[in-house]
Order: C-alpha cells, then sequence, then structure tokens
C-alpha cells in the first residue's frame, strides 16, 4: 500500500523530440539529432508518437487515466528554426493549442526549454562549447516566458545537463560523437549551468509569473562490495556527475570538495575549465531564486577505481550484459548478480532514489522542493490479446514511490511524480523497442492501448486524491 500526499502530482513525462515526429513539418528548423541519426542509419526519429497531430488523444487518456500534469518540452527549432533571428509563427501556433488543449483537460504542463535538441546551426558551431549557444538561448527562453506565460506556470530550464556532456564527449552516443573527452564535459555542464542560470535570473527579473527549475539526471554511487577502497571512485563519481552541478544550482559556486576532484581529473586529463567571473555572479544570483529541482532517476551504480585505457560501451540493443564502463581515474561499474537489472543493463535500485534526495537535503538545506520528473521502466512490452499486462513496470514504479514515501516521511520535500514515460516514444540511444509508455502506441497505426500499468496509476492516483 502506497500512502502518498493527496496533493501530490501524477505526472507523466515526455520529450518534443521523443514524441512530435513531424520533424519537417510545419517550418521546423534541423536538430543536430536529425543529423546524426541519418548518418548512423540506425532509426529515424519520425513518426516517433505523432504527438504533433496526436496530442487531443493522449491528453483525453491522460485525464481519464489520473494524470494531472504533463511534462513536455517545446522544441526551439519549431520556434526559430536556427536557433536564432527568424520566428516561424505555426510553431508557436501549436504550442499554443497543445497548452490550451493541457488546460482544457485540466492537466497542469511542465515545459522544458531544452531537452537534447540543440538547433543544428547552434550545434555545429561548437552547441554548449560556444558561449553564442547561451545568449542565443536566454532570447529563446524570454520569448517563450512572454509567448507562452499565460497558459504556462512550471517552467524547466534544461534537462540533464549531465547526459548531455557525457553523451556528447564522454560516451560519444550523443552528436557530436566524441569519447572520453572529460574537460570538454565538464566545461559543457558548465556553460549549462551559466545558462540555466542566466534564464532563471531573466524569469525573476522580468517578473513572469509561475515558478522555474531545472532538470538533472541524477544516480547515487556506491563502493562496489561495500569495499572500504572503493569509496574513493564513489566518491569521484558522484562529484564529478551529481554535485559539480548541484553545487552550481544551490550554493551558486563550486565548493572546494567538489573542485578538489575536478581539478585532479582535469590535470590528468590536460584540461581546463574555464569560468568567468560573470558566470560567478549569475550563479549566485540564481541560486537565490531558482524555485524546484527536477530529479530524474533510474538506477544507481556500483563502482572501483579504475587506471587504463577508458572503455565504455552503451548498451542500445537491450542484449543484457553488454553494457561496460570504465572510465580511466573515475571509475568503473562493477555488476552485483544480487541486484536486478533491467535487459538494458540499468540496475533496479530504489534505495538510491531515497539516498540521493537525502544527501541533498543535507548538502543544500535551501533546496526549496524537489519533483521526480523521470522514473520508469524501459521494457520490450508486448500486445498479447489486445492486452499489455506490463506488472513489471507496476513492480518498477510502485518501489520507487515507496521510496518517495519513505523520503516525505523523512522531511524531505517531494512534491509530485512524473513517470517516463506517458505514452511509448522513441528513445534516442534505442530507438522504438525500449518501451516505456503507460499507452502503448502502435508506431505503424498510431493507435494507443492502455496498459495494465495505467489502469493502476489511474487507480492509485484517484485513490490518493481522496486520502
Ligand atoms: C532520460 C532522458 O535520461 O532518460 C530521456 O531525459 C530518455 O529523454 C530517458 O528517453 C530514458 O532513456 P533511454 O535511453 O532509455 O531512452
Amino acid at each position: 500500500m502506497l500512502s502518498l500526499p493527496k496533493e501530490f502530482v501524477f505526472g507523466g513525462a515526455t520529450a518534443a523530440y521523443q514524441v512530435e515526429g513531424a520533424t519537417t513539418e510545419d517550418g521546423k528548423g534541423p536538430v543536430c539529432w536529425d543529423v546524426f541519426l541519418k548518418e548512423q542509419g540506425r532509426f529515424s526519429p519520425d513518426p516517433a508518437s505523432d504527438f504533433y497531430h496526436e496530442y487531443p488523444t493522449d491528453l483525453a487518456l491522460s485525464k481519464e487515466y489520473g494524470v494531472d500534469a504533463i511534462r513536455v518540452s517545446i522544441a526551439w527549432t519549431r520556434i526559430f528554426p536556427n536557433g536564432t533571428g527568424e520566428l516561424n509563427k505555426k510553431g508557436v501556433a501549436y504550442y499554443h493549442a497543445l497548452f490550451a488543449e493541457c488546460l482544457k483537460n485540466g492537466i497542469t504542463p511542465y515545459v522544458t526549454l531544452h531537452h537534447f535538441d540543440t538547433p543544428l546551426n547552434l550545434h555545429q558551431n561548437g552547441d554548449w562549447l560556444n558561449p553564442k549557444t547561451i545568449d542565443a538561448f536566454v532570447a529563446y527562453a524570454d520569448f517563450c516566458f512572454a509567448e507562452f506565460g499565460s497558459q504556462v506556470k512550471k517552467w524547466i530550464t534544461i534537462n540533464e545537463p549531465a547526459s548531455i556532456a557525457f553523451g556528447q564527449y564522454v560516451v560519444g552516443n550523443f552528436p557530436p560523437n566524441i569519447q572520453y573527452d572529460l574537460p570538454k564535459a565538464i566545461q559543457a555542464m558548465h556553460n549549462q549551468m551559466v545558462a540555466h542560470a542566466k534564464v532563471v535570473n531573466l524569469f525573476k527579473e522580468k517578473d513572469y509569473t509561475g515558478e522555474i527549475g531545472i532538470v538533472h539526471i541524477l544516480e547515487s554511487y556506491y563502493p562496489a562490495e561495500d569495499a572500504v577502497e572503493n569509496l574513493a571512485a564513489a566518491n569521484t563519481c558522484n562529484v564529478l556527475y551529481n554535485q559539480f552541478m548541484l553545487d552550481a544550482i544551490y550554493k551558486g559556486y563550486y565548493d572546494n570538495d567538489t573542485m578538489f576532484v575536478i581539478n585532479e581529473i582535469l590535470k590528468q586529463n590536460d584540461g581546463k575549465l574555464t569560468i568567468l567571473p560573470m558566470d560567478l555572479t549569475e550563479l549566485a544570483k540564481a541560486a537565490k531564486q531558482i524555485d524546484f529541482l527536477g530529479l530524474n532517476y533510474y538506477q544507481s551504480h556500483f563502482v572501483q577505481p579504475f587506471h587504463g585505457e577508458s572503455y565504455i560501451h552503451h548498451n542500445g540493443t537491450g542484449e543484457k550484459g553488454t553494457a561496460v564502463f570504465r572510465l580511466n581515474g573515475v571509475g568503473e561499474r562493477i555488476y552485483n548478480p544480487a541486484i536486478p537489472k533491467t535487459d538494458w543493463d540499468w540496475v533496479i535500485y530504489p534505495k538510491g532514489l531515497y539516498d540521493m534526495m537525502l544527501y541533498i537535503k543535507n548538502r543544500y538545506p535551501n533546496y526549496q522542493k524537489i519533483y521526480v520528473t523521470e522514473n520508469g521502466l524501459g521494457d520490450k512490452d508486448q500486445v498479447v490479446n489486445g492486452e499489455v499486462l506490463d506488472q513489471s513496470r507496476i513492480d518498477y514504479v510502485a518501489i520507487h514511490l515507496k521510496a518517495i514515501e519513505q523520503a516525505i516521511s523523512s522531511g524531505i520535500e517531494v512534491k509530485g511524480y512524473f513517470i517516463w514515460s506517458l505514452q511509448d516514444m522513441f528513445s534516442w540511444t534505442n530507438g522504438y523497442n525500449k518501451r516505456y509508455g503507460l499507452f502503448y502506441v502502435d508506431f505503424d497505426s498510431q493507435k494507443r492501448i492502455p496498459k495494465k500499468s495505467a489502469q493502476w496509476w489511474k487507480e492509485l492516483s484517484e485513490s490518493t486524491k481522496k486520502g
């Protein structure tokens, strides 16, 4: 039995590029992924879940199945096809219609401004490594606040800066497909933190109404086999993947214990991090004004030190046991056979979610409030006799909601949970066979089938509201 507060938000999460399809329709400009996916030739972002046309169906289903809020992102190049300059009125009209439909169904939109889909020309000029991307992002955000502010009151600046930075420059499964360049990844994270801070500061200075936050992927790191000698590796990973960015958004500067680890990594990799005095002014100001943290959580990691040639293999096929992660000077992930993992080698460990929230509360007492903005199970769902009996997803979500319930009892301000994902969709690095949705999508016909988890979700959402 789960017992969550009556006002707890039951949300469904999506991202423009993963659901909308219609990647060239109505004047949309190109993004980095269009080119990258074409070059790879593994899968296409069209039709995805055709949310560009099917959103009324998904929102009607959301209402029926107890979804109170939806996380959507705005595709930057539907608004500004080149990232800056010329405006695309059809794109603006689309988002007005989408938000109106949300509100008509009583569903609150939580809107992300950047979810991995950088405009192509900004990407080709250095993406987040180029400060011009920050300026373009601030202008685009300002436009969105002014244009959509009457419909949208919950804003998210950037989705998962670490996934972008590491995907682009360390794992190499995001464009521009570079591997093991840690200094570039650290710089890209810092620049995104500055972009986030500038947007938060602008939002508050211009007195736009509503709340603004950021979404971080936050995974807990533990010493493998609980061995003391592995503690240092767990700390290094935590600082690099979590603490560096949490310091930026909550402290407004990088604390000494954080910079100690970051500088070590930079030294080992002959790299440097450029932080301008102005950056620190922006970070400090934004840290006092951020309204909430969006926490994305799927898995945790057990690590030991690793010194040698880096080798990372991303499991993008769902063939269990194929993921490898060894990063020189950072650590190696070890899988404990006693701890379950998904077919994509994602370690299922709800305690990691609880521990992460506790760590945030303890290290950053000014953290305000947390929404879990993504959590869910990627699986190879099948339709059998017209039904999708996804009990494993129900089990996964239930144990993570239990961890949230425990966090709330420990005095942590957790206000809502957005399941990843609302409907089945396109996955950046796994294509179409890794399904997360409450609603099954037949990608040929675009028909939706509410899964068993949708019915379970509806009952839970409704009984929670009754108290
Ligand atoms: C999150 C992203 O990191 O994980 C989503 O914000 C993504 O965009 C989700 O789809 C699940 O990842 P994957 O690789 O299973 O699609």
